[in-house]
């Protein structure tokens, strides 16, 4: 399992710990994520989530193994797939969630950032959503909220070419709270997180809400309208090309498309 789950000092904290692979999300992890985060929100002593990765990774993004092995269906089956499970959990979760982004995020690992409450990036940290690169489209709604936080030309950079952003910018543009050292982000989020253990649930639920609630028809909408394109284009020639470059070592040749 390179997923690990517990609670200390009323703080669920979901780890991410696969290193060999770059903390890279597997089928298997995305269900474990969705399980805690589901335990997280039944469970009273439970005030705040912790989302953290390993020294100079957060993750890597999806697996691209299993984009290739495990494709999520199209239609209705996308919709219910692992990775939409995992993050209807994250969107639905009515307690916050802070993420210590301790390296690189790539892929899902920004995407997720931008559903998360709190977010500490290393200084070391790289964030990145290269979609188009590998034949796909944003994901999970980043195709609004990115525009929505930076405007639509720096989001083309982010979205069609891929550029990534250091951390200091990921500050500027409000995907991530503050940049930390390295060695410290890891405790500064779980000191954030343990700050709700003083602060009545009940209220902060119910902020969480009201924070979110006027875009959530527009992000949900969104959501499908992606997901059915992004469903689609896995099992596109482009994107079967750049996945077998990425393991062949090699720059993908888009040249023939
Ligand atoms: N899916 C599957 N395997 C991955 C992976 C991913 N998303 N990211 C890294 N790995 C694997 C590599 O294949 C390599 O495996 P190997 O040791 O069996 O060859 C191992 O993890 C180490 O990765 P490597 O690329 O050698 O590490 P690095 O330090 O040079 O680079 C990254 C780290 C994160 C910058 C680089 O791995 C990367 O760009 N990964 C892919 C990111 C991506 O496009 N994600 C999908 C977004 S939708």
């Amino acid at each position: 399992m390179s997923i690990r789950t517990g609670v200390v000092d009323g703080v669920a904290t979901i780890e991410i710990a696969r290193p060999e692979k770059k903390n890279a999300l597997t089928v298997a992890m995305y269900e474990a994520m969705e399980q805690a985060l589901i335990a997280a929100r039944e469970d009273a002593a439970v005030r705040a989530v912790l989302i953290a990765g390993q020294p100079g990774v957060f993750t890597s993004g999806n697996d691209i193994e299993d984009f290739m092995q495990r494709a999520p269906g199209q239609g209705s089956d996308a919709m219910d797939s692992p990775v939409f499970r995992f993050m209807r959990a994250l969107l639905d979760c009515d307690k916050p969630v802070v993420a210590a982004v301790t390296g690189a995020a790539i892929g899902i690992g920004t995407t997720l950032l931008l559903h998360c409450d709190f977010v500490y990036v290393s200084d070391e940290a790289r964030l990145a959503m290269p979609f188009v690169a590998l034949g796909l489209v944003p994901e999970f709604g980043s195709s609004l909220l990115v525009p929505q936080l930076m405007g639509g030309r720096r989001a083309a950079e982010k979205l069609l070419l891929g550029d990534p952003f250091t951390p200091e910018q990921a500050v500027e543009c409000g995907i991530a709270n503050a940049v930390l050292p390295a060695g410290e982000v890891l405790a500064h989020a779980r000191r954030v997180a343990e700050r709700f253990n003083h602060l009545p649930p009940g209220a902060v639920r119910e902020a969480k809400q009201l924070l979110r609630a006027p875009q959530q028809q527009a992000l949900r909408a969104q959501i499908a309208a992606e997901g059915a394109i992004f469903a689609r284009r896995l099992r596109s020639p482009e994107a079967t090309e750049a996945f077998q470059a990425f393991f062949q070592k090699r720059k993908p040749d888009f040249s023939k498309f």
